[in-house]
């Protein structure tokens, strides 16, 4: 074991991993270093996510490793949203954990490691005044960099947890971002991926007001950033200035993850989402006749509670009218403290999973032939940082596709080429360099 040292599992969304750059930068402002391995780390942390059951499976099997007790001065320490809405109840259950910690206490990480190593701890501190962007942090990528524009959620989807995770809604100040992302393009980064629960309801809580597409305009200003891409998007927060910045600055990617959940009315109703199937689709529309080459993805849920056979039928007939690019499928999971985890009429479980089914099929389907749109096209590629595959590197195109780069030269994370697609399979498209744009 290596003192001082210490291993983050981080499991759920971007900004689960970018708190996760925070909890590296407070603990190695601390003197703690990083670890290669559980065996040789004095404290584990997993920051968690409790979205859906199988999320929090994940992490009490994990956890399960510890079950017979963790010899000091070894610690086993639990943050993120299981800890947010689980507390002290993780270690009844889990009694290899010492320290349970919230984002409203990251802040205060090293002293809490400290305090548990004579008793377990769990101090949650509070989640609506978290200050975590102010905090060090220690970026994963050379390359991109996440930068939270919100945090929390005002929206109450009832199939949701993450407003009771996250707290309430609140916008950062755009100076503190543009100062972000300034630092950020400052120390090599070009691409920005903007983070929110709900990014389109950014400034909403700030006086005087300011709106999404401001910030987006402000952010694509900085000198250096060569593409800007944010998540997630809410259809009823949505406006139309949104597209129009898109369509007018060159680093804004042509990508929007706009998610739907359903494609039913009563769905949509029940589940709170404060749009039609219709409104949905003006959305869609609109943003298509602004920037025709839009990549659009989305998130869905199968078998929310009461969903009929025609519900799914409308869901079914979304996909296949809009042909998002990608779709998130995800099967209905019951939340404790969620308005729906109220709702008597579940789906049953044989059923979710052939709708599951049949919809994966469809999007699979979609996703291929729209790929397949792109052979034979010239596109833009961010070259990433994962090791090469059979030959081929992976890169991003600016619709968030996956494009394995050949190339006559070496190509460097970072470096942004023209690539001509030469083939595509089920989720990748293959491509040859043709022109290196800017060098890492
Ligand atoms: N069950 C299944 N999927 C869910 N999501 C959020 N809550 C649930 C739940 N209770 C999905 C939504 C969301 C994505 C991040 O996770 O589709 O957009
Ligand atoms: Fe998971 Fe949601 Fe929390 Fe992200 S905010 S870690 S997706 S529960």
């Amino acid at each position: 074991m290596i003192p001082n040292s210490y291993i983050i599992h981080t499991f759920g969304c971007q900004m689960n991993k970018h708190d996760s750059e925070h909890i590296a930068g407070v603990l190695e402002d601390s003197g703690y270093s990083r670890a290669p391995t559980d065996e040789e780390a004095e404290i584990i942390i997993m920051n968690t996510c409790s979205v859906r059951k199988s999320a929090e499976d994940k992490v009490w099997g994990r956890l399960s490793c510890f079950a017979g007790g963790v010899p000091p001065p070894k610690i086993v320490a639990v943050g993120g949203c299981m800890a947010q809405l689980l507390g002290e109840s993780i270690i009844d259950r889990s009694p290899g954990v010492r320290l349970v910690f919230g984002i409203g206490s990251m802040d205060r990480l090293p002293g809490l490691i400290e305090k548990s190593r004579e008793n377990p701890v769990c101090d949650l501190g509070d989640i609506n005044k978290a200050f975590v962007d102010c905090l060090p942090y220690i970026p994963e990528s050379p390359v991109s960099a996440w930068v939270p524009v919100n945090h929390g959620c005002d929206n109450s989807c009832s199939y949701c947890i993450v407003p009771a995770a996250r707290g309430n809604a609140r916008s950062r100040d755009l100076d503190d971002i543009l100062r972000e992302v300034e630092k950020a393009a400052g120390s090599g980064r070009i691409e920005v991926i903007l983070l929110g629960q709900n990014v389109n309801a950014y400034g909403k809580d700030l006086f005087p007001r300011v709106r999404f597409s401001q910030l987006l305009d402000a952010v694509s200003g900085v000198q250096g950033i060569q593409r800007i891409k944010f998540e997630t998007s809410h259809p009823a927060d949505m406006d139309e200035s949104i597209i129009e910045v898109m369509a007018g600055r060159a680093n804004l990617c042509e990508y929007l993850h706009l998610p739907a959940q359903s494609g039913s009315n009563r769905v949509l109703k029940a589940m709170n989402r404060g749009y039609t199937r219709e409104d949905y689709l003006e959305e869609v529309r609109f943003s298509r006749k602004i920037i025709p080459e839009i990549s659009l993805s989305t998130d869905i849920i199968v078998g929310f509670p009461g969903e009929t056979d025609q519900d799914f039928r409308d869901t079914f007939t979304l996909l296949e009218e809009v042909r998002f690019s990608n779709a998130f499928i995800f099967k209905y999971s019951r939340r404790d403290g969620t308005a729906a985890a109220a709702m008597r009429n579940e789906v049953p479980t044989r059923v979710v999973s052939n709708r599951f089914m049949l919809l994966s099929e469809l999007q699979d389907k979609i996703t291929s032939e729209a790929l397949r749109e792109l052979e034979g096209k010239t596109v833009e590629v961010l070259v990433g940082g994962s090791a090469k595959r059979g030959g081929f590197r992976k890169g991003r195109a600016r619709g968030n596709q996956v494009v394995l780069l050949s190339s006559a030269q070496e190509l460097v994370e970072g470096t942004l080429v023209m690539a001509r697609v030469t083939g595509t399979g089920k989720h990748t498209a293959r491509g040859e360099v043709v022109e290196t744009i800017t060098k890492a």
